[in-house]
């Protein structure tokens, strides 16, 4: 596929690359630093360049959102047209000193973006994964116990464009449900990363979803 990364920051350059070296062809846009933009893209590979955000987006089949949440208006002005885009966005919405969400509970940040990107195709991935992981789980994806990883959305298409797209990346989809879906998963982003930054002084977490059947 063709990959436009909007925000080359810490989550959009690590996805990109790793897009990159799966085989897709990434276009990195959106630093205050084309040299960087540009670099990244030589690190990446054959398979990458630098671009605008108009250019990253406009030719691309999937487009992945990374920016703060205070940059997601201007990016898309600068995105242009993204109808009919598969939108994935790693974005949450946090205040401007990224203490907090600026939208929880009765609507969440994915919900936000779908009312902005009227069109697009919206679906929330990679948000709740700490960045400083990624390149560890591309890299052991060959291996057969891979950690989950939930999406969610409104749009079947885009789902699975965004599931291929976390498999790539060595983790294995777990399909969430729609977009809504992301009043929860948002909340729980910050719960990892609060307990990913601890390190090893924090407490250990071990989750395990299941589906509760009603008992016949
Ligand atoms: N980092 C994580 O582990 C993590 C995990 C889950 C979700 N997220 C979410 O993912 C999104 C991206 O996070 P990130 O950590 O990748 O952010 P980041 O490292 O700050 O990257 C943001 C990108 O936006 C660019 N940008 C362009 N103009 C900017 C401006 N005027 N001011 C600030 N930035 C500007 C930055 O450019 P420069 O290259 O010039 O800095 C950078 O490429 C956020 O919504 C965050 O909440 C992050």
């Amino acid at each position: 596929m063709r990959i436009g990364i909007l925000g080359s920051g810490l989550m959009g350059a690590k996805l990109g690359t790793i897009f990159a070296r799966a085989g897709h062809e990434v276009v990195f846009s959106y630093s205050r630093n084309e040299k960087k933009l540009k670099a990244l893209a030589r690190e990446a590979g054959t398979n990458a360049r630098a671009g605008t955000p108009g250019e990253a987006a406009q030719t691309a089949d999937a487009v992945l959102l990374a920016v703060h949440w205070s940059r997601v208006d201007e990016v898309l002005s600068q995105a242009g047209d993204l109808s009919g885009k598969v939108l994935v966005s790693c974005s949450l919405p946090m205040n401007d000193d990224d203490t907090g969400l600026v939208i929880a509970h009765t609507s969440s940040g994915a919900e936000a973006l779908a009312k902005k990107a009227r069109r697009a195709r919206v679906v929330s991935a990679f948000n709740t994964v700490p960045s400083e992981v990624l390149f560890a789980v591309f890299e052991a994806k060959s291996k057969s116990t891979r950690p989950s990883l939930v999406y969610c959305g409104d749009d079947a298409g885009g789902k699975k464009v965004a599931a291929s797209l976390i498999r790539d990346a060595g983790f294995d989809p777990v399909d969430a449900g729609p977009l809504r879906i992301a009043r929860y998963t948002e909340p729980f982003a910050l719960l990892v990363a609060q307990l990913a930054y601890e390190g090893k002084d924090g407490p250990a977490l071990a989750y395990r979803f299941e589906r509760f059947r009603e008992r016949e």
